[in-house]
């Protein structure tokens, strides 16, 4: 089989770069090693920033989203019994919108656009330094097959093989705590996400609709989720986001998912070999801590879908040549925003930690420059910063 562009991984980057280069006139095939259903169902992300918003708009991703997310103006941030707004809206101009990975997920697969080979396996990489790249793998009938490409884009994670394929350096920074996330079925307790800094860890309400609520406990790396009861975890909720501050209450409900989430930033530069170029989570990890990884993966796709449409139809590899130090400049703003954001909220048990946490947290609910800078971050810089 030919395409033009071979595509692993059908996650978000992966759908949405073979949409886009739809648009552009340019074929791709999208190689996935689970079944769709397990790709449309898995709870991750569930804040757009404004610049992901405008561009699932612009490429005609934006109804639903539009008539069922829900635009937020900013955040809560909670901390020393105080509840400060961040008015994002007042402080730049721009919003966030609440509206889950797994429904861009969706309207992605309704899209129809992308051809994608779901549950293959022993996907692997060849001749990536020529410019007759080809992927291999075995399709779900058990046949080995061959796609021959112009280019590859690794698309497939941060366990995906297209990673190997780039020689490249790489940046770390392991956390030493995780969170565990629920789902609950509940109607959410506050209008706007609170971010809560507490003596015994962070926590934070999120959610995902007018009736169900995603909130996250800080816990020890390691945490078995099986050792927190449903009663414990919403107890732990409400000491740290602050029930019966000023009259606030966290309403608890039946809790539909219990995980571990463990806390790394990763980042592997360049984000280019030959052929094969990364987007998304396969060149990047960002702690969750300020929505960064969705966000991340829609930006790199949509720099890397004007570069492979301007190189494969045009013969013009200008932006091919400057898309790792493009996408870059973006992935290194959301890799130090969600390491500060990570940092000043989560405690670590040390003293002096705790005070300079705080008195950050006070700058910046308090001075409009401290708020400004986290508003601007959070929000998002236009896509192309
Ligand atoms: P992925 O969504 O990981 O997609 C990669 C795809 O490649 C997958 O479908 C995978 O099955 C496929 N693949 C892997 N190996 C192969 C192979 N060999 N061949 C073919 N296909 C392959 N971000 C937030 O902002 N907030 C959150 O709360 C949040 N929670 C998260 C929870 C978890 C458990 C994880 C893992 C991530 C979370 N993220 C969160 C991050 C966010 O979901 C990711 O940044 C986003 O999914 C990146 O999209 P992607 O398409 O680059 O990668
Ligand atoms: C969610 C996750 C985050 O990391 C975050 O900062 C905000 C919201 C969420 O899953 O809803």
């Amino acid at each position: 089989m030919r395409t033009q562009v071979a595509i692993i991984g059908a996650g978000p980057a992966g759908l949405l770069l073979s949409h886009l280069l739809a648009r552009g006139g340019v074929e791709s095939v999208v190689l996935e090693t689970r079944s769709q259903d397990y790709v449309a169902s898995r709870i991750r992300a569930g804040i757009l920033e404004q610049s992901s918003v405008d561009l699932l708009t612009e490429v005609g991703l934006g109804d639903r989203l539009r008539a069922e997310g829900d635009e937020h103006r900013g955040i809560y941030l909670n901390f020393a019994g105080e509840r400060h707004h961040l008015d994002f809206v007042d402080l730049t101009g721009r919003t966030v919108w609440v509206y889950g990975q797994t429904e861009v997920q969706k309207d992605l697969v309704a899209a129809g656009t992308a051809d994608v080979r779901y549950e293959v396996t022993d996907v692997a990489l060849h001749d990536v330094e020529t410019d007759r790249p080809y992927v291999t793998y075995i399709d779900s009938a058990g046949a080995t097959q061959r796609l021959d490409a112009e280019v590859i884009a690794g698309c497939d994670g941060s366990f995906g093989p297209s990673r190997q394929a780039v020689p490249a350096e790489h940046f770390e920074r392991v956390y030493p705590y995780s969170w565990l996330g629920i789902l609950a079925d509940v109607a959410p307790s506050t209008d706007e996400l609170i971010y809560a800094w507490h003596q015994n860890g962070f926590a934070l309400h999120s959610m995902r609709s007018p009736t169900v609520s995603r909130l996250y406990l800080q816990v020890p790396n390691g945490t078995d989720p099986a050792s927190w009861s449903d009663e414990r975890i919403w107890e732990e909720l409400a000491t740290r986001l602050g029930h019966g501050q000023d009259g606030w209450k966290l309403n608890p409900g039946p809790i539909t998912d219990k995980s571990v989430l463990p806390m790394r930033s990763y980042v592997q530069t360049p984000m280019r070999h030959g052929r094969v170029f990364l987007a998304g989570d396969a060149a990047h990890i960002v702690p969750p801590t300020g929505a960064k990884g969705l966000n991340l993966a829609i930006a790199d796709v949509t720099l890397l879908s004007q570069a492979l449409v301007a190189m494969l139809r045009s013969g013009d590899p200008a932006l091919a040549d400057a898309y790792s130090d493009d996408a870059l400049r973006r992935v290194w703003r959301c890799t130090h925003f969600s390491w500060w954001m990570t940092t000043m909220l989560h405690t670590s048990g040390d003293p002096f930690d705790a005070q300079l946490q705080l008195s950050q947290l006070r700058w910046v609910t308090t001075s409009s420059a401290g708020a400004t800078g986290l508003a601007e971050n959070y929000a998002g810089l236009p896509i192309g910063f």
